[in-house]
């Protein structure tokens, strides 16, 4: 039977760009000054965030390909889905160890990649359908901070949340996301999270910080896409990659320091800024969790956490959760 596709696309040009605009406004507008992470992933930083996850410092996608190596098959039969969400799923690499394991259960009938880079999604979506002849792929353009009430319903899901995603957004963030989540799910229905565990800095700030300078790039990419869909002037090497662990919070913290004193206009949104030498724009956290943290956080939005295994050096974690 050959597979189906489908696009869903609740995210339009124009709906992106104003909400591009309105984050731009507020984020730089404040201080210290911000700028969210979605706006990392236009096609060019789809691609550098895909070469992050082959450099040598970035131990997490090794550590969770690992765990989904090794646990899939458990995953698989333990969930008793017919419907794998994924949210975040950018390429969906690692996601194809899980459907080969779901494969040889034939209990999946659907897969649902949802992603706010929408190339790189429909071409994600196209290889799995040609590599699963059967599945429907169902793909979703979407904010997950948004539109999570537009995912497709129907059969018993699993949603996974890959790659540490997760520690991309502050508590009250993640709060908000998983209590949205849990909302829209059944009884039966599962999460598998993927969390970044705390370890020795030393360790940590690398894997932000990475010698051949990809990170860096990466991080300012924000302001090309800044350049290119708002017309802004941001001098992009004018900006020094700022990867730092804080302690307090537990998080890695990505910022972008102005080398010196510039002037910067966003004709779009009618601003001009001023940003001094040394002054810090902060452009993504990267929060590690403990075990403790992730089981209070689940329970607190209606989850019940069911397993939880890590890679053999306990770098990374997948948990299982379902409904409660
Ligand atoms: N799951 C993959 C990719 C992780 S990178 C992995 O584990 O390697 C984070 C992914 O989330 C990117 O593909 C990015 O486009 C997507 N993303 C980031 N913020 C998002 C948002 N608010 N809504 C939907 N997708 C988002
Ligand atoms: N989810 C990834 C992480 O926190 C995203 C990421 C990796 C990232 N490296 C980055 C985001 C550098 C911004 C800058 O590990």
């Amino acid at each position: 039977m050959p597979s189906t596709i489908r696009v869903d696309v609740h995210l339009q040009a124009d709906d992106l760009a104003r909400a591009l605009r309105d984050d731009v406004f507020l984020g730089l507008g404040e201080r210290p000054r911000t700028l969210p992470p979605k706006w990392f992933y236009d096609d060019r930083g789809s691609e550098l965030f895909d070469l992050i996850t082959r450099l040598p410092e970035y131990y997490p996608t090794r550590c969770e390909r690992e765990i989904l190596e090794r646990e899939a098959a458990k995953i698989a039969a333990r969930s008793g889905a017919d419907t794998l969400v994924e949210l975040g799923s950018g390429t969906s690499e690692k996601t194809r160890i899980l459907l080969d394991a779901f494969e040889l259960t034939s209990q999946l009938r659907r897969f649902i990649p949802f992603d706010v880079s929408e190339q790189t999604l429909v071409d994600a979506s196209q290889a799995i359908a040609a590599e699963h002849p059967g599945l429907d792929v169902h793909a979703v353009v979407g904010d997950f901070e948004r539109h999570l009430p537009k995912l497709p319903t129907g059969g018993r899901r699993m949603v996974a949340f890959l790659g540490g995603t997760i520690g991309n957004m502050d508590p009250l963030q993640r709060k908000a996301f998983l209590s949205d989540l849990r909302a829209g799910l059944a009884p039966g229905d599962s999460l598998l999270l993927g969390t970044d565990l705390v370890k020795d800095p030393a360790r940590l700030v690398p894997a932000y910080d990475d010698a051949a300078g990809v990170t860096a790039e990466f991080n300012r990419n924000v302001l090309h896409v800044m350049n290119h869909r708002l017309g802004a002037d941001f001098a992009p090497d004018r900006f020094a990659h700022v990867a730092l662990w804080n302690a307090t919070e537990e998080w890695i913290e990505m910022r972008l320091r102005s080398l010196d004193d510039q002037t910067v206009s966003i004709p779009t949104l009618g601003m001009s800024i001023d940003i001094e030498a040394g002054e810090e724009i902060r452009t993504e956290i990267s929060a590690k969790f403990r075990l403790a943290k992730v089981a209070r956080e689940l329970d607190a939005t209606g989850f019940e956490l069911d397993s939880w295994w890590t890679d053999s050096a306990g770098d990374f974690a997948l948990s299982l959760a379902f409904v409660r």
